[in-house]
This record gives C-alpha cells, structure tokens and sequence, in this order.
C-alpha cells in the first residue's frame, strides 16, 4: 500500500470534519510557527531534517500501535512485521516544527501552551512529579484542580530517539477558543523525552486533534470530545498556516480568511486524518496516483514511501542526496526547481517551487534540496 504524509506546508483546507455545515458560532486563537530546518545561513540543517523523519517514523508507529491495542486489528496502512522504533539511532527526538498556541486547564483555570497536532490524539502535559526534563515550562500540578481526576492508569509514547513522555492519566476541565470540555482526558508527564525539552520544544504540552483509535490513553481528543459533548455547533475546525497570523479556529472556519469553496477529502480510514489524494502532478503531466495520505500539521515535509518518491524524482529529474547526509532526500539546481501540485477531491493544489525547496544543500551551494523524501516507514 501507498503511504504518504501531507503535511502543514500544503495547507489543503481539507481538515473539516463532516459534511458541509452552515457556519456556526466559531473562535479562533492565534497560533505561532516555530521552525529550524535550516540554519543561520538559510543553507537547510540536515541533521534536523533526518531527525524530523525519524520523529516522523516513530509518531506513525505509536499510532499504528495504539490502533491495534484500541481495536484489537492492525490498522490497514500497517504493513507488518515492523520495527517499533530505531533502537540505537543517533538521532535526538525533534519536535522544531510545531504550531502552538493556548489553552487553559482545570478549576482555578491556568493556561498552557501546547502544539496543535492533528497526527494524533492524544493530549499532555508536565505534571508536577516530572524531573528537570520538564523544567523551563509550566507545569501542570493535578492536586490544585478541584475538577482534576485520576484515572490510575498511566501512559507512555514512545519518540524517535527511543525516549519516552510518560506519566499519569486523568481527567479535567480542557478550554480551547472559548469551548470546555468538562472531562477531558490528559496526562500528566512524569517524564519528557529530550525533543519536549523547553529548549526544543517552546510549548508546555501537546494537543493531538486526531481519532480515538491512535490515542495511547483510548479517549477522544479534545476537539472530538467538544463535537461529542454539544459544545461546538459545527464539527468543524480550520487551521490557516502561515508566518504571520496563523490561527486555528474551533467550531467553523474563518470566511474572511479564505475565497472560493471548499474541496472535500472523505477520510478513509478515522485514526489519523487519512484520505485518498487523487494524484501527484508536475507541469500537467501524472506522475503517482492514488496515494493514502495523511494530513499532518506536526510534520513540516511531505513524506511518501521510498519506490513512490524515487518515481516521482525520476519524472523530475532530481538528484538523491548522499545517503550519508541526507537518505530520502532529493536535489534540483535552484535555478530550475520544480514546482508540483497534488490533488485531492479532484482537486489540484499547486505547490509553488518556493515552498518546495528548503533551501541550498551547505552555504552559497546552487543545489537546493527538497521538502518532499522518501521515508520507509516498514522497517
Ligand atoms: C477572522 O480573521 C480576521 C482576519 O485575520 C480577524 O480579524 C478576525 O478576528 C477573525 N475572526 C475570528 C472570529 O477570529
Ligand atoms: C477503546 O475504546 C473503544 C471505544 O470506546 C472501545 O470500543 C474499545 O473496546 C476500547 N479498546 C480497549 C482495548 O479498551
Ligand atoms: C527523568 O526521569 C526519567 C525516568 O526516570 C529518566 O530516564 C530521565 O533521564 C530523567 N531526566 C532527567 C533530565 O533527569
Ligand atoms: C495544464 O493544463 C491546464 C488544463 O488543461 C491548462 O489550462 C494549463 O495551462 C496547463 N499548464 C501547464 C503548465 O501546461
């Protein structure tokens, strides 16, 4: 099976819920990019960028593993016999692309910063008994909530560096934009891995925006939980992404921020945010089609499955940068990148070249490296 990731840098707008809705009462809140892919210089950081990937491979795992434990079968897209994580891999977790923004929690409430990720579900927080790991952000102290609730039961995700998040699960009051869920489930970590660490990871926590079936706690996210409990009118929320006034909004969509309709890409499979992108283009002519992918806005490239990727760069005429440096990704001169476009809902979204290229290869080089690679997520 084909497996792609979509990522925030597409932006498709495809993230609603249901089907089309009159608009209801929404809010929105701003949200901030943080991003290090690239260095001082502009030339891309290619230790981050194999350190994204491998944060990448380990995040479809956790919630490749946490749908088996939730429904008893293999998700469909887990192809089998995979490792669950790169033991021994060199690589620090990373965590330096996110979108953050506010949320408070419990009775007094206090806010929080966490990183919007609709990759998965679940959502936590430092809690009060977490070592110096957590140290530089707010902590989150469940005994002085009155609403707070401890399920006894704990939690433990697993990142690309083979270090864990793990704590204690409970429930309390979650606003976000205005809207409460009254118990909503959260974890209290005990224990960051070192891409949560404040000095990578600018948010206190993180709020996953995807379906019950990938959560490690098996509770419905945030956003699923105001849908279920009535809070928000329409099942609806929007992200516009962008370096200056991003925000995500909670209950509908923005219209001032947007023209034209939406385009709509049944899901396919509810977990991650999963759908069927129709094909990938470049100067009109077909080069993949029908990929399942994954809209992510907690991965910054487009990542595709390895034969799909090398396809795609041999109809391109791009270069595979040295394994050493850089496996998976691709090269074009800068002079002459391409631009590509993927369609979803019939639709074709064009990538413009620059969005695509991440920048040159070292500092003053002509060859720029792309944002799209090629990652095997089976092994
Ligand atoms: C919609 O976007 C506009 C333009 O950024 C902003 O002024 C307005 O506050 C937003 N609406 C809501 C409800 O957030
Ligand atoms: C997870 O939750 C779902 C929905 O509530 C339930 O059907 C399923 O049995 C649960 N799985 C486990 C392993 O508890
Ligand atoms: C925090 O505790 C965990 C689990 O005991 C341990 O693996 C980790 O090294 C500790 N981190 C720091 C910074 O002390
Ligand atoms: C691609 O095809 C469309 C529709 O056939 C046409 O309008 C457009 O000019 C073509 N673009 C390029 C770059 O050839």
């Amino acid at each position: 099976m084909r497996f792609t990731l979509a990522t925030s840098t597409v932006a498709l707008a495809v993230l609603a819920a249901a089907a089309p809705q009159p608009a209801g009462i929404g809010m929105a809140i701003p949200i901030t990019k943080r991003s290090s892919l690239v260095n001082a210089d502009k030339s891309v950081n290619f230790d981050a960028l194999k350190s994204h990937v491998a944060a990448v491979k380990a995040k479809i795992h956790r919630g490749f593993t946490n749908y088996e434990k939730n429904a008893g079968r293999k998700h469909p897209s887990d192809v089998g016999g995979v490792e669950r994580r790169g033991a021994g891999d060199p690589l620090t977790d990373d965590q330096n692309e996110l979108w953050y923004g506010s949320i408070s929690v419990g009775t007094p409430a206090k806010s929080f910063t966490v990183d919007f990720d609709t990759g998965s579900s679940d959502l936590f927080l430092p809690g009060s008994g977490c070592n110096s790991s957590c140290s530089g952000h707010t902590i989150w102290d469940p005994s002085s909530s009155s609403t707070s609730q401890d399920l006894g039961k704990s939690f433990s995700l697993a990142y690309g560096d083979g270090s864990t998040v793990s704590g204690e699960q409970y429930t309390d009051i979650v606003s976000i934009a205005g809207f409460s869920a009254p118990t909503q489930t959260l974890g209290a970590a005990d224990t960051y891995s070192s891409g949560f660490e404040s000095s990578q990871f600018p948010a206190d926590g993180l709020l996953g925006m995807a379906f019950q079936s990938i959560s490690d706690y098996n509770a419905s996210s945030v956003f699923q939980t105001l849908v279920s409990d009535g809070c928000v009118s329409d099942p609806v929320f929007s992200f516009k992404l962008s370096s200056s006034g991003a925000e995500l909004y909670i209950g509908g969509s923005n219209s001032t921020l947007y023209t034209g309709g939406f385009t709509y890409a049944p899901v396919t499979q509810q977990g991650y945010w999963e759908v069927n992108m129709d094909n990938v283009k470049s100067n009109n002519k077909t080069i993949l089609t029908n990929v399942d992918a994954i809209i992510d806005t907690g991965t910054t490239l487009i990542i595709g499955i390895p034969s799909d990727v090398s396809a795609l760069y041999d109809a391109l005429g791009g270069t595979a940068a040295p394994s050493d440096v850089g496996q998976g990704f691709y090269t074009f001169p800068c002079s002459s990148f391409p631009s590509i476009s993927l369609t979803f809902g019939g639709k074709s979204f064009p990538i413009a070249a620059s969005a695509l290229n991440l920048g040159p290869v070292s500092s003053g080089s002509s060859d720029c490296v792309s944002g799209l690679a090629g990652l095997d997520i089976g092994s």
